[in-house]
């Protein structure tokens, strides 16, 4: 078994909050061992509770829309949440359950070692840049510790706000270009450790 799978497996059969006892399945996550991009959601909802898979609701349609609108595939990306259980009722989680569920995310991006982490939602932006506005950020990538972050608002957003439809498609086709900058970037922070080891 690999360390990610290992890691699927532990987060399946995590006790760490109350969410334990009221989901039908824990939502580790899917996708390749090394993405070049990690799209993190909120939380799982009805669908993704009953089949332990992410993004399998109408979000989760819609999202497959965008990424189909640049190219890829689900399964050509990395798709989690920032919390792995369904909150009963779909309600907003709670800042406790958040923190409970915080080392299983950082885990996670540690072993996947992407180029571009894609933030859906204030929640999910929240863990990276909690004193950030979402209005204010989305449709903008920033590097921190040789991984750009790139917010968009979550693609349920626009099932609530139509208005917002256009605003989601726009962001997420800039994702190409900034995920080209950001192999360009790691490539250079690889060359002095490459050119000490000759
Ligand atoms: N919304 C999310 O944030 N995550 C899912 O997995 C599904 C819907």
């Amino acid at each position: 078994m690999t360390p990610l799978q290992e890691l699927h497996q532990k987060i399946s059969a995590c006790p760490r909050c109350a969410l334990a006892r009221t989901r039908v399945h824990a939502v580790p996550g899917e996708g390749p061992e090394k993405p070049d991009i990690v799209f993190i959601g909120e939380a799982p909802g009805f669908n993704e509770d009953q089949q332990g898979r992410p993004f399998v609701g109408a979000a989760g349609q819609f999202l497959e829309e965008l990424l189909s609108s640049i190219g890829l595939h689900r399964k050509d990306v990395y798709i989690t949440n920032v919390i792995k259980c369904r909150p009963p009722e779909n309600r907003d989680p709670l800042p406790g359950e958040i923190e409970a569920c915080r080392s299983w995310l950082d885990k996670q991006l540690e072993l996947l070692c992407p180029k571009l982490v894609v933030t859906l939602g204030r929640y999910s932006m929240a863990h990276f840049f909690p004193k950030e506005n979402i209005s204010k950020v989305h449709g903008k990538a920033r590097k921190r510790d040789s991984i750009i972050y790139y917010a968009m608002y979550h693609p349920a957003a626009a099932l609530h706000q139509p208005s917002l439809r256009n605003t989601i498609i726009e962001d997420m086709k800039k994702i190409p270009e900034i995920l080209a900058q950001a192999s360009k970037i790691q490539e250079e922070e690889k060359k002095p450790e490459q050119l000490s080891m000759l």
